[in-house]
């Protein structure tokens, strides 16, 4: 006998319960937990045989592949973080803060490419179409063909464009503020947005239309609404940017056509959305030269080399435990680099504040970062401004050996191309001779802050023989 089994399932995270309650306990959200009946194995129909599966033929890896069909939307930074464009019948969510630009990014996306011959429409829930048409005349764009509409019933919209040629674009700007006949509850709630979004990627595969879906973040950074939005979609791009500065990064959290290490970085200009081909031209535009606690940092960004200055200030305290903040790099990894400096380099930090920022509003992932935080925080400490003309890259391991990192070759070349003299570098990029650069490999981090120590004004290590337990 076939037993039905009520659970209660939390339409945000997917937890199950056995009885309904308000709150989500793994994931802490209100109200989203929905009855769901799912029955147990299903016993074979009565005088019939159960059903045998039908035979399908297995294929070898190895035989012709064929690249999924794209459309560059002719935006070179935005094509460069999905991959080479849109695939047809791909589904993209795009979050980010309000008012950071998602909406000025996707309405010059849109007219770049019905520039190009293509029908793209966009869908605005949150302006009226006077509203964007007004932020297309601001962005010189209005002699563009793009279809415009102000609608919210995902029904309506489906219908609308299924209804002439389908288009190769379609954006919806946003997701919360769609909702379907299908779903009784309010839109915007969570049940909503997952009917809405369930519609229009079945649309999107139906159709071969490329769809972009608006998400908004909420106050911790998670794209609002159900998280299973998220693993609906093909890809999920995320819009930042620092509030005080003009760059945008567009990265790419997750992308089944593509890779996802690649950053497009833009300007947000009067006349909207500038694309920067050379970031790392941006990100040292500004640099305050010769002042001690600032290493420029040779990074590598997907398959784009960029270099970014790295600021350290390492200050005496007032406070029994000494504060330590970074901003737009990791939080561990800056306390392993303060750990080696001081287990292994003779640096006492414990009665200071370490202050850790990277320029610009980037945020760097890279372990490769190592050495040029490491440096910056002991020029600031002792006081020794780093040479001007010097690039540094290497991971620092937790023996306090500097150890190699990838695409050596193509970080010094950036740095050369940009006017840079000399690098430090991990021990094995010693054979990197022909990039130009009067190359300085180090082995041991303790090498390098002797170096830097010994040119400053205040001592990074206090005599040897004092420290300790003695
Ligand atoms: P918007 O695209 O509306 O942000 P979102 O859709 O992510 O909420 O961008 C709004 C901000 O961008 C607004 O604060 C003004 C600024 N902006 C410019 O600086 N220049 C421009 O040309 C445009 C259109 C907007
Ligand atoms: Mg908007």
């Amino acid at each position: 006998m076939a037993r039905r089994i009520l659970s209660f399932v939390c339409q945000n995270c997917g937890a199950a319960y056995g009885r309904w309650q308000g709150k989500c306990d793994a994931c802490g959200e209100w109200n989203t937990i929905a009855e769901e009946t799912a029955s147990t194995a299903r016993p074979a129909m009565p005088g019939r045989a159960p059903r045998k599966g039908r035979l399908f033929a297995l294929e070898p890896l190895s035989g012709e592949a064929h690249d999924a069909p794209r459309l560059a939307s002719g935006v070179a930074e935005f094509d460069r973080v999905t991959g080479g464009g849109f695939v047809r019948g791909s589904v993209l969510l795009l979050g980010g803060d309000p008012g950071i630009g998602k909406s000025t990014l996707l309405i010059q996306v849109a007219a770049t490419l019905a520039r190009g011959g293509h029908r793209a429409v966009y869908i605005s829930g949150e302006e009226a179409v006077a509203q964007v048409r007004l932020r297309a005349e601001r962005l010189g764009l209005a002699g563009a063909e793009v279809a415009l509409a102000a609608e919210t019933s995902v029904e309506d919209i489906i219908a609308t464009l299924s209804e002439r040629d389908t288009p190769r674009l379609v954006i919806i700007d946003s997701i919360q503020t769609m909702w379907t006949d299908v779903v009784e509850s309010a839109p915007g709630t969570v049940t909503q947005v997952r009917g809405a979004a369930q519609a229009l990627i079945r649309f999107a595969k139906r159709s071969g239309a490329a769809v972009i879906l608006v998400g908004h973040v909420t106050k911790d950074g998670q794209i609002a609404g159900p998280r299973v939005v998220e693993h609906m979609v093909d890809a999920v791009l995320s819009f930042e940017g620092e509030g005080s500065h003009q760059f945008r990064i567009l990265r790419a959290v997750k992308n089944r056509f593509g890779p996802t290490d690649e950053i497009g970085v833009f300007e947000m200009t009067g006349a909207g959305l500038r694309e920067i081909a050379n970031p790392s031209e941006l990100f040292l535009s500004e640099r305050d030269l010769g002042s001690p606690g600032t290493a420029v940092f040779a990074g590598i960004e997907g398959s784009r080399p960029l270099l970014v200055e790295i600021q350290a200030l390492v200050a005496p305290t007032s406070l029994g435990t000494p504060r330590r903040a970074v901003v737009g790099w990791d939080q561990n990894r800056l306390s392993m680099v303060l750990a080696v400096l001081e287990a292994h380099c003779g640096v006492r930090l414990s009665g200071h504040d370490v202050y850790l920022n990277v320029a610009g509003g980037l945020r760097i992932q890279e372990p490769a970062a190592d050495l040029a935080a490491a440096a910056a925080l002991v020029s600031s400490l002792a006081n020794a401004p780093l040479p001007p003309d010097a690039v540094f890259f290497g991971e620092v391991s937790l023996s306090g050996a500097i150890r190699p990192v990838a695409q050596t070759a193509a970080r010094l070349k950036e740095a050369a191309k940009l006017g840079f003299a000399r690098a430090v570098v991990p021990d094995a990029a010693r054979a990197e001779a022909e990039s130009g650069l009067s190359l300085k490999p180090v082995a041991m981090l303790s090498g390098l802050v002797a170096d830097i120590a010994a040119r400053g004004t205040r001592p990074a290590r206090p005599d040897r023989r004092a420290v300790g337990d003695g």
